[in-house]
């Protein structure tokens, strides 16, 4: 029996899956998520966009520096200084780095963004992977809208890019408009009339439009290719990305259907990882989310429900242990000791600084006064919402909301900011309306709710609440999100708008958080 190919498992959650709004992640989060990919398995880590901002680059250099065991990859488009910036952020890695360069090669990008010519694209395509050759001999090149670019110019930049020296080509379906059938025959095309193409390895990256992304990506497998490039949940831009744990388990489950290949995945690792992808960038997981929502391995109906007891192949056809499912972890306490909580966090994915440790350890204690069990999926928010809030000018000291049947809500507010404790007393629409007017009060600025969402972040009465919201403080200006846990959505909400509050201070400069501190030390 001949040997199954590898499927190399390139994943873009922390660059194309972060890219998408609402889904930024902190510098020590995508840490934990690059830490938690390379135990899961996967070969290539596309750690983001170096050249994008002075954070990317350094958390794609970070990665480069920490992580062991995947190839660590930047993008760059085909300029020099995109190129050059990917070089370096990459360079930690040694031959583990790898530079992704694109290119946009459809009549519509060539004419409307571009304004080139095919002459002038695959000249472009050459002079940046020969650069991007200086830094690293793995290079990957993407003709951007390849799945909407004529045939014949497809093949004529991808042959010139094999000639300039890339390693792998991918082949983008950027708009997420191909259907299965068209885009397994542009990899069977490319493989036969393009010269080199079966020397080097072809791959996929799908997005999610039409709900095609994952039967596109099998699609270009049964046609040859060999790399898949996936997120975790399908996060990405606009409708997502190929999810990496479908793809994945498409593949395992249905091998009869792909006997040649095999990925080196560790699907123990999914439910683990999606998780943790899940509390970094705050997007929840849809409960019929498959493999890893909630509710994928439920069954409710009497029917199926007596089928399971008697043969769980009646009704399920992936046993939910290979994925991570059904593992029950000892959850904390509040009797719980700090080396515990390092302990349950190092086990999901998070290597914390001291003082960051100390501040989730105080929660935990906080939260544990309120609540029996602190469950896995409790410590990931508490930990999402610390570490993507920056430092505070303003914390929490108390609340206090009185509210009833047909009353004005009242809030009365603590805030410390500059060593001192300031206090209002306010009333809004609702109780949330009530805290933040009156936060607003002592702060001085305005915030103008534009999102807000809750979210009970395990089962039971005494769930920790979650809330994730985006407030805007200048009329142009963009909406800052905000994020928090606790067992009161009222105190989750304040802890939340502050955390917004607090961003926007660091974003919009030091100068602005000092006069603040200033103004309120000197009122
Ligand atoms: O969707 C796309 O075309 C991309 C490229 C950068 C590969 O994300
Ligand atoms: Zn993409």
């Amino acid at each position: 029996m001949a040997s199954a190919d590898k499927i190399y498992i390139f994943d873009t959650t922390l660059r194309d899956g972060e890219q998408c709004p609402g889904a930024a992640m902190t510098q020590p989060q995508k840490l934990a998520v690059a830490r938690q990919l390379a135990r899961l398995g996967v070969d290539i880590i596309e750690a983001g966009f170096p050249i994008a901002s002075r954070g990317d680059f350094e958390s794609v250099r970070e990665i480069a520096t920490t992580v062991r065991g995947p190839v660590i990859c930047g993008l760059a488009r085909c300029v020099h200084a995109d190129i050059d910036a990917a070089g370096a952020a990459v360079k930690p890695a040694g031959k583990k780095g790898r530079i992704h360069v694109f290119l946009g090669t459809s009549k519509i990008h060539r004419e409307f963004k571009l304004g080139k010519a095919r002459k002038e694209i695959v000249r472009l395509a050459i002079d940046g992977i020969r650069r991007a050759r200086k830094f690293t001999p793995n290079i990957e090149f993407s003709p951007e809208d390849a799945s909407r670019t004529e045939i014949d110019f497809l093949v004529e930049v991808v042959e010139a890019a094999i000639r300039a020296g890339a390693t792998t080509i991918n082949l983008p379906d950027t708009t997420g408009y191909a259907t299965p059938e068209e885009y397994g025959r542009m990899f069977s095309e490319v493989l036969s009339l393009a010269q080199g193409a079966s020397d080097v390895i072809l791959s996929t990256h799908c997005h999610n439009d039409l709900g095609l992304a994952v039967a596109n990506s099998l699609a270009a497998v049964q046609a040859g290719a060999r790399q898949v490039e996936c997120t975790l949940n399908g996060i990405g831009e606009r409708a997502g990305n190929a999810a990496l744990e479908e793809v994945v388990m498409a593949l395992r489950t249905r091998s009869d259907c792909y006997p040649h290949v095999t990925t080196g995945i560790h699907s123990r690792e999914l439910v683990r990882t999606s998780r943790l992808v899940s509390g970094a960038c705050g997007f929840p997981i849809p409960r019929n989310k498959a493999i890893v929502g909630l509710n994928a391995f439920a069954h409710s109906s009497g029917i199926h429900q007596d089928g399971i007891l008697k043969k769980r192949e009646t009704y399920e056809i992936i046993n939910p242990q290979i994925v991570g499912w059904g593992k029950t972890e000892l959850p904390l306490t509040k009797h719980s000791g700090r080396a515990a909580v390092a302990s349950r966090l190092k086990h999901l994915g998070y290597t914390l600084r001291p003082a960051e440790l100390q501040a989730i350890f105080s929660r935990c204690k906080e939260i544990g006064d309120r609540k029996k069990f602190i469950y896995d999926d409790d410590l990931v928010s508490l930990v999402g919402a610390h570490i993507q809030n920056p430092r505070e000018t303003y914390s929490l000291v108390s609340l206090h909301v009185h509210t009833g049947t047909g009353e004005k809500p009242l809030a009365e507010i603590a805030l410390r900011c500059a060593k001192q404790n300031h206090f209002a007393i306010g009333t809004g629409d609702g109780a949330v309306d009530a805290v933040m007017k009156t936060i607003d009060q002592i702060t001085g600025l305005q915030g103008h709710l534009t999102e807000y969402q809750v979210r009970a972040v395990t089962e039971g009465k005494d769930a920790v609440g979650e809330v994730s919201l985006s407030v805007r403080f200048r009329a142009k200006s963009e909406a800052v999100a905000g994020r928090s846990a606790a067992t009161d959505v009222i105190e989750s909400s304040a802890r939340a708008y502050l955390a917004a509050i607090n961003r926007w201070l660091a974003e919009s400069g030091r100068a602005s958080a000092k006069k603040t501190r200033r103004a309120l030390a000197n009122p």
